[in-house]
C-alpha cells in the first residue's frame, strides 16, 4: 500500500493507458489523493503520518504488533495500557519502538491510580501522544503530559464537554458515538458529528463509532474531522493477536449482533458497553434479576448488590481475546462488525479504506468533467 500512495502523491504523474484524464493531464485518481491529503492534511500534521486513521486502544488488542502493523500502514496506533503496571508499559513502548519507526500513542485510563507514574513512563519513552481514556481528565493530568513534551488526546460526549477540554489545554479531541465496540455514550457517531464538527475549529477532531469503510471516511473528513479512529474493523487484521475463536465471532457476526449492554434497575447502574450478544449477554441478565430480588427480600445491601452486577464482567474481555473463551468472556464489538468478513493485514484494510474514499472523489471528478460529445459541442460552438 505504501508504494501505491506514494504514487498516488505524486501530483505530475501522467495517467496510465486507459486511465481518463483531466485538462491537465491529471488521473482523476492522483488527483483524488491530493483532494483527500487536503481534506486530511490536519490530522496527518498532528499525528505525524501518512494517514490520518488513529487505530483506536482497544485492550488485549491493541499490543505492540498490531499497534506497529498500523503505523508501519501509515496510520496511528495507540498501545491500549488497560490496567497495566508502569514497568509492563514500559516494556510494551519499548518492544512497539523495536517494531516501528512510525509515530504511535498510548491510550492510559484516567481512573487508573497509577495514573502520574504511566504518564512519566510515557514522557521518558518520548511516546509523542497520549490518549486519555476512560472519564474526563483532570487539568493536573493533562498538563504533566504537556509538561513532558507529548500531545494530550481526549474522549469529547459532548460540545459543552469538548469546549472546556480545550480550555484546560488538551491538544485534539476524539468524538465516539454509540456505534463503536466497547464503552459508548448515548448519543450516535452521526449526530455527535454535526453537534461538534462544525464548532469546535480549535483543535483537531476525530471521528469514532461505526466506521467500517471509506465512504464514512471521507464524509465525515468533509464535515471537517482532521482524521477518523477506528477499533472494531481492525480486529481480525492478521498482525492482531486476537484469539482465533474471537476473530470467528467477528466474521460471522452482523451489525445487528453488536448491542449495548443491558440494564434491569435504574437503580443497579450498568456501564454501556457494546458487544456481540453471547451466552454471558444473556447470563448477564438473569444475574442481575437474581440481585435484584435478593436485594428486593433484604438479603443483600445496594452496595453488595451493586457489586455483585459488577463484577460479572471482571476479566471477561481477556477471557474472550486471550483464552478464545466466546461463551462466558465478553465480544466488545461495533456494529461495524458487520464489515469485517475475513482476516486481512492492517495494511489491506487501511488500503481499502483509502480507496474507497479515492473512489469516491473519483467518480465525482469525472461527473465534473463534461461527456466527450459535449465537450466536442462546446469546441464546435454548440447547437
Ligand atoms: C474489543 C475492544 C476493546 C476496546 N478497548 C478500549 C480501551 O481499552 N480503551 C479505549 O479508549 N477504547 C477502547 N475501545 C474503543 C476503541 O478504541 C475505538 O474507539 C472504537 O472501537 C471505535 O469504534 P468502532 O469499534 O466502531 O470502530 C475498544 C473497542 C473494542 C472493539
Amino acid at each position: 500500500m505504501t508504494d501505491r500512495l506514494a504514487a498516488a502523491d505524486r501530483p505530475q504523474a501522467a495517467p496510465k493507458a486507459g486511465e481518463p484524464s483531466d485538462a491537465a493531464g491529471r488521473s482523476p485518481i492522483r488527483s483524488g489523493r491530493g483532494e483527500l491529503d487536503r481534506l486530511w492534511a490536519r490530522g496527518r500534521a498532528f499525528l505525524g503520518t501518512d494517514l490520518a486513521v488513529m487505530g483506536g486502544a482497544m485492550t488485549w488488542v491493541s499490543e505492540r504488533h498490531l499497534v506497529a502493523a498500523i503505523s508501519n500502514a501509515g496510520g496511528f496506533g495507540v498501545i491500549a495500557s488497560g490496567s497495566i503496571p508502569p514497568t509492563l508499559l514500559d516494556a510494551e513502548i519499548a518492544a512497539t519502538a523495536e517494531l516501528t519507526d512510525k509515530p504511535f500513542g498510548v491510550n492510559l485510563i484516567t481512573l487508573d491510580p497509577q495514573l502520574p507514574e504511566l504518564i512519566d513512563v510515557c514522557v521518558r519513552r518520548r511516546v509523542g501522544h497520549v490518549v486519555l481514556a476512560g472519564g474526563l481528565p483532570s487539568t493536573a493530568a493533562i498538563q504533566r503530559i504537556r509538561q513532558g513534551g507529548a500531545r494530550v488526546v481526549c474522549f469529547a460526549p459532548a460540545l459543552m464537554i469538548a469546549r472546556k477540554l480545550v480550555r484546560i489545554g488538551v491538544d485534539a479531541i476524539v468524538i465516539e458515538g454509540s456505534e463503536a465496540g466497547g464503552h459508548i455514550g448515548p448519543v450516535s457517531t452521526a449526530v455527535l458529528a454535526q453537534e461538534v464538527l462544525p464548532h469546535l475549529v480549535e483543535v483537531p477532531v476525530f471521528v469514532a463509532g461505526g466506521i467500517g469503510r471509506g465512504e464514512a471516511l471521507l464524509s465525515y473528513l468533509e464535515m471537517g474531522a482532521a482524521g477518523v479512529q477506528l477499533g472494531t474493523r481492525l480486529v481480525c487484521a492478521h498482525e492482531s493477536i486476537a484469539h482465533p475463536r474471537f476473530k470467528q465471532a467477528f466474521i460471522r457476526a452482523a451489525a445487528r449482533d453488536a448491542m449495548p449492554s443491558v440494564q434491569l434497575d435504574a437503580r443497579f447502574p450498568v456501564i454501556p458497553v457494546r458487544a456481540l450478544v453471547n451466552p454471558a449477554a444473556q447470563r448477564f441478565r438473569a444475574v442481575q434479576r437474581d440481585v435484584i430480588d435478593r436485594f428486593n427480600r433484604g438479603e443483600l445491601s445496594q452496595k453488595d448488590a451493586q457489586l455483585e452486577i459488577e463484577h460479572f464482567w471482571a476479566g471477561a474481555l481477556r477471557r474472550a481475546v486471550v483464552d478464545g473463551d466466546v461463551e462466558t468472556g465478553s465480544l466488545m464489538a461495533g456494529q461495524s462488525v458487520g464489515m469485517v468478513t475475513r482476516e486481512q493485514s492492517t495494511s489491506d484494510i487501511l488500503g481499502e479504506l483509502v480507496d474507497q474514499a479515492l473512489a469516491v472523489l473519483t467518480t465525482r471528478e469525472s461527473r465534473r468533467q463534461p461527456p466527450a460529445y459535449a465537450a466536442a459541442e462546446i469546441q464546435d460552438g454548440g447547437g
